[in-house]
């Protein structure tokens, strides 16, 4: 297996770590538009192979693609991310440019590969990332749900002073403050978590989450990286080993839920495929409508993409 990450910066690096620390590629190339940062980056991982134990091999590289040629999965991280009093959006303009050139220039290269799409604003960067592809949509899509289920999981599992595995949950909609947690559909333990918390500190847990990815950046002056590389990591592993595993996902819906030519965060099965399958929850009125709201927004911004002609419909 060839796996590539696109951008060797906080998130991409991490994503590169994880992923050779768990051996789930044989080679990782890692890829940067700055001058030797990619090399420098890869390097400095391929360091910790006899301390971490792996083989992993680690290639660096300064925008040449030729090195990325065939990979099976890969992760584009490129772009700016969020300084304080940033949003999400703030970023398309920039951030549209430099995905659409990183994914024609990796479709040129490895024309089988499933693209995982991480940069920000990630409903219209994946959607971005799809209409330069121009390949299957079971193929490209983008990590936000697993973080934002991280989040949520870390926060209930504070709050309920148990072990953070024993947390399932499952959150949809955009990666934004739209967001659509499920507490109906969150368990600790297969306890239903509204037995086990009152209302008043969940809804707090559920603004906290929401608001997350804002809560770091203002603690860093730039967003998180670590549960950001891990989640995007753990994708690749259940691509590159077939898992099958459920995971909150940004996919292309063509009718389920309602909605259709839109990237939004669903239920899916991940598997050596990509999108195995787009599970279908059957939501009640009012999550429903929150699913809603969150389509809404995330289309305006979809729209404003449409609108700055920058990929061709
Ligand atoms: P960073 O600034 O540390 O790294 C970005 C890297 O991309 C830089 O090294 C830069 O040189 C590189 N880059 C820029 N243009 C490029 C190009 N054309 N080709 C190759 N490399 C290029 O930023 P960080 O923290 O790693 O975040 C990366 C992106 O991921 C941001 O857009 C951020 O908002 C997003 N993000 C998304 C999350 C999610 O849940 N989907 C979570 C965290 C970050
Ligand atoms: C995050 O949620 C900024 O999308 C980034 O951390």
């Amino acid at each position: 297996m060839k796996v590539t990450v696109v951008g060797a910066g906080n998130v991409g690096a991490t994503c590169a770590d994880v992923i050779a620390h768990k051996e789930l590629a044989n080679e990782v190339v890692l890829v940067d538009i700055k001058e030797n940062f990619a090399e420098g980056k890869s390097l400095d991982i391929w360091q910790t192979a006899p301390i971490n134990m792996y083989d992993t091999r680690m290639t660096g590289s300064t925008n040449d693609y030729s090195k990325t040629a065939n990979s099976d999965v890969v992760v584009i991280t490129s772009g700016l991310p969020r300084k304080p009093g940033m949003s999400r959006d703030d970023l398309i303009s920039t951030n549209a440019g430099i995905v659409k050139s990183v994914t024609e220039n990796i479709i040129k290269h490895s024309p089988k590969a499933i693209i995982i799409i991480v940069s920000n604003p990630l409903d219209v960067m994946t959607y971005c990332a799809y209409l330069t592809a121009k390949i299957d949509s079971k193929r490209v899509f983008g990590m936000a749900g697993i973080l934002d289920t991280a989040r949520y999981r870390a926060f209930l599992a504070e709050a309920l002073n148990c072990s953070p595995k024993d947390i399932q949950a499952v959150l949809m909609g955009g990666h934004g403050d739209t967001m659509v947690p499920l507490p109906r559909y969150t368990t600790v333990g297969g306890i239903p978590v509204t037995e086990l918390i009152s209302k008043e500190k969940l809804d707090a847990i559920i603004d906290r989450t929401k608001k997350g990815g804002g809560e770091i950046v203002n603690l860093l002056g730039t967003s998180a990286w670590y549960a950001p590389g891990a989640a995007a990591a753990q994708m690749v592993e259940a691509i590159v080993r077939d898992q099958k595993r459920i995971f909150p996902v940004c996919a292309l819906l063509n009718g389920e839920y309602g909605l259709k030519n839109i990237y939004l965060g669903v239920p899916v099965k991940l598997g050596k495929n990509g999108i195995e399958e787009i599970i279908e929850l059957k939501l009640n009125k009012e999550e429903k409508e929150l699913l809603d709201a969150s389509a809404k927004s995330v289309k305006e911004v979809m729209d404003v993409l449409d609108n700055m002609h920058v990929v061709a419909k």
